[in-house]
Formats: structure tokens, C-alpha cells, sequence
């Protein structure tokens, strides 16, 4: 069961009484409205140790503010804690809580040097395909089809394209492509170039090139500017975070994408890690289909959590990174569920979120909000009367409705504590 906190309003008459859910009713996507200090991190945290703890899920957080990066570690004060201790229910104690936590399987990516040691944030460029490394150079075949051009030919190349079977290596670095990419402009300088694939760039390139040298000049800034973020696994030797994806052992995957320093790179992370987990549930999903009925259906659902939606997925995209990361969440709202893909979107800004996403979420943790618009906004898109929702401007740090929850009712509840260390804040609870 997914324990999520105690009913509120009636823990004075009648002790309190606890709510949970099974994974199967949590199992579907969900919106959590709040305005800021609502107690929004916390309660994705509750539902992160939940889902963690919950055995036959899977957990990947994409974390935009540091808030789970500590996760792995227990506040045991919280118990302590006098306006918090009264909201956990009566078997969740520090030392069930240790018992379970210890063998909870979490894993950290990040690019800070934290305890426990992260996974640093790695990704193959070879292993991308060719229209995901277009996006990534601000290449699309229809608009910039010589650019396109010289990309494929690189890739061909990077794969090993005129090259003895015993010289290439695949999947290649964005070092070997890289290097690849200034040969190609040292050739349409020059007409020379290092190695000894002159002849392969004779035929596949040279007279492409002829009168382009300035889009061959560009193609390759493009590829250098791209080359200089700093997760590419290039000879490092560490393991891409696809691959920490597909395996089903780690049962939550946090990835610290403030660790980042740009945009840009925790736009093409994400957006690699979301094609990853695409391309992972869709293959199990493949399986299933060619399994006899007799074969146990072991798939696991999975919960991708994220906070701050409205600027992953604004209503109008402001750049190409934008729009690919916007593009794959909308298709995960729309047809995740076939693969067992769900949502957890959270923002204190719900009219800045795309409608195709929100119109997909079938159940909502509504926290305090203040803004009347957003709350006609709410209640117009879930249909529910304004007037029951209206009570959430009052609500405390912590409370919160839940709409369209298991049995559709609206249930009114106190969630519990996270129980976990919060990242970027610190122990000081008063
Ligand atoms: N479930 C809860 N019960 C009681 N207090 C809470 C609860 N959740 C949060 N709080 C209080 O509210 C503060 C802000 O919570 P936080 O989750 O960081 O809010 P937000 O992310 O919405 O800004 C916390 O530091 C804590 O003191
Ligand atoms: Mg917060």
C-alpha cells in the first residue's frame, strides 16, 4: 500500500485514521497543484519513499531542485518533531522505517561530489540516433538539409564508414565524432586532412563540400559546442545513465538535474533519459506480446516525477531543446499507460502547463492555492464546483484534496511527513 497520510479534519473526533492507496489506483497519471511552501516537495517526497518502498514499481525523478538528493538518508528527528509527529500514522515509526529503508535500492545520479557517491550524469552520444543528435545541434533535416548532410556523413564516418573492421569502434565517443567533425573541416579547408580516410572523404564528401565551406564551418561549431557539455561518457569508462535506466534493479533512479549548470544540458539529459525509458518500456511491453500466456507478466509500472511542469512543459515552447522534451512528455501522457509510463506532474502554476498534458492526469493532489483564477482553472478542467475547492486557501502546509483518486471521490487529508532528508534545505525544522 502506498501510505500517504491521515484523513484530516476528523483526527480530533475520532483518532486518526489513516490513508492509503493500492499501487494500482496510484497507478494512472497525477497533477499536484500547490502554491509555494504548500508542502509540495514533501509530499512528492512521501510519494517517492512510497513508491520506493512499494515493491513492484519503478521510481524516476527527474530532480529540478535538488529537493531528493539526499533521499537516501532518514530525518529521524522528523518523529520528533512537534508540528509534524502527529500526522505519521500509528506503524509508521523511525524503526519500521530504518528496517525497510535499508534495503530500499536507490540510486543517485548527480555531478556533485555527494554522500553516498553518486552515479555521475553520463550519456553515449553514439548511441543517440541520427534526428535526436540533430535536435541536440539545432539541425533539422527540413530546415537545414545541407547541415543534415554533413551530420549523416559524420555519423557514417564516427561508425567506422571506410574504416578497417578492426579500427572502429561502436558505439563511438563524442570525442571520436568530434574529431572526425574537424577533419571534415580541415579537409574543406585545406583538402587535407590527418588520416588516412582521405580517399572516403574524396568520395563521400568532397565534392558535397565544394562552395558550403561556410556551412561546413558551422556544422562544426555546432558539433564543438555541443562536444563541451560535460556529460558525455567520451573514454571515462563510466556507465550511461540509459543504462542505469534499463536496469530493473535499481528500483529508483533520481537524477539531481540542478547539478547541471545550464538549461540547455538538463534539457538534452532528460530528454535522452525520456527516450530511454521510452524505448525500455515499449520492448518489455514487445515481449509480453510475443510471450506465451502461459509467461508471468513481471513488467514493472513507472512513476516519472517531476516538478516545476510548467517549464518542462510550457504551453508554448521556447526553444528546439524545449520543444523535444515538451513533445515526449505529451506523448508519455497521452500513451504511456500502454507501456505502464506514468506522470507525476507538479506545479504551482497549473495555467502554464500544456492542457494535452493536464487533461491526461486522472487523479489531482490539490494543496493551498491562493489565485482564483487558478482555482476556477482547476475546477473547470476536473469539474468540480468552486465552492468545495475554495477551502484549500486555507489549508495548512501539508493538507491537501485529492480529486479523482481510487473511487472518485474528493478526500480530504493531512499528507504525512517525508521521512527522508530534504536536499537544499537543512535539519532545522522550528
Ligand atoms: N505534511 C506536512 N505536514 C506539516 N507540515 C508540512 C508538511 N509538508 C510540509 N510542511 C511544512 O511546510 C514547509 C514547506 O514545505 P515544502 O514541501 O518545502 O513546500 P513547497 O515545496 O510547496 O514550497 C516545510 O518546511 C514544513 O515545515
Ligand atoms: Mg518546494
Amino acid at each position: 500500500m502506498i501510505s500517504l497520510g491521515v484523513r484530516a479534519g476528523l483526527e480530533f473526533e475520532t483518532g486518526l485514521e489513516c490513508f492509503a492507496v493500492g499501487l494500482k489506483d496510484i497507478a494512472r497519471h497525477t497533477a499536484v497543484f500547490a502554491a509555494s511552501g504548500a508542502g509540495k516537495s514533501s509530499l512528492l517526497a512521501r510519494l517517492i519513499e512510497e513508491l520506493t518502498l512499494a515493491r513492484g514499481a519503478r521510481t524516476i525523478v527527474l530532480d529540478t531542485n535538488a529537493d531528493y538528493v539526499h533521499a537516501q538518508r532518514i530525518n529521524e528527528q522528523v518523529w520528533e518533531h512537534s508540528g509534524l509527529s502527529r500526522w505519521f500514522c500509528g506503524t509508521d515509526t523511525l524503526d519500521t522505517f530504518r528496517a525497510r529503508w535499508e534495503n530500499a535500492n536507490i540510486l543517485l545520479a548527480s555531478s556533485l561530489p555527494l554522500e553516498p557517491k553518486p552515479v555521475p550524469l553520463k550519456l553515449e552520444w553514439g548511441s543517440l540516433s541520427l534526428t535526436k543528435m540533430g535536435t541536440f545541434l539545432g539541425i533539422q533535416s527540413s530546415k537545414n538539409s545541407l547541415m543534415f548532410t554533413f551530420l549523416r556523413l559524420n555519423r557514417s564516418l564516427a561508425e567506422g564508414e571506410g574504416m578497417a573492421a578492426e579500427e572502429v569502434n561502436v558505439p563511438y565517443t563524442m570525442r571520436g565524432f568530434l574529431s572526425i567533425a574537424r577533419e571534415m573541416r580541415s579537409y574543406c579547408l585545406t583538402g587535407d586532412c590527418d588520416l588516412a580516410r582521405k580517399g572516403t572523404y574524396e568520395t563521400l564528401i568532397g565534392n558535397r563540400m565544394i562552395g558550403f565551406e561556410g556551412e561546413v564551418l558551422r556544422y562544426v561549431a555546432e558539433v564543438e559546442r555541443v562536444g563541451e557539455y560535460p556529460f558525455w561518457t567520451n573514454d571515462s569508462g563510466d556507465q550511461s545513465l540509459c543504462e542505469h535506466l534499463r536496469n530493473e534493479a535499481v528500483k529508483t533512479l533520481i537524477i539531481d538535474l540542478q547539478s547541471l549548470s545550464t538549461r540547455e544540458e538538463r534539457l538534452i539529459l532528460t530528454s535522452e533519459v525520456l527516450s530511454a525509458l521510452w524505448a525500455h518500456c515499449r520492448d518489455r511491453f514487445r515481449q509480453k506480446l510475443m510471450a506465451t500466456p502461459d509467461v508471468r507478466d513481471d513488467r514493472l509500472p513507472h512513476f516519472v516525477v517531476l516538478d516545476e511542469a510548467h517549464s518542462w512543459i510550457p504551453e508554448i515552447a521556447e526553444s528546439e531543446y524545449e520543444r523535444a522534451v515538451s513533445e515526449q512528455l505529451k506523448t508519455i501522457a497521452a500513451e504511456g499507460r500502454k507501456y505502464g509510463i506514468y506522470l507525476v506532474v507538479a506545479t504551482q502554476r497549473p495555467r502554464k502547463v500544456h492542457p494535452d498534458v493536464l487533461s491526461e492526469c486522472d487523479s489531482v493532489f490539490l494543496m493551498r492555492i491562493l489565485n482564483p483564477k487558478d482555482l476556477q482553472f482547476i475546477a473547470e478542467r476536473f469539474g468540480y464546483s468552486r465552492d468545495i475547492l475554495r477551502d484549500c486557501r486555507a489549508f495548512s502546509p501539508g493538507e491537501c484534496f485529492l480529486l479523482g483518486g481510487a473511487n472518485d471521490d474528493l478526500v480530504r487529508l493531512h499528507v504525512s511527513p517525508r521521512r527522508t532528508v530534504e536536499g537544499g534545505g537543512n535539519l532545522t525544522l522550528d
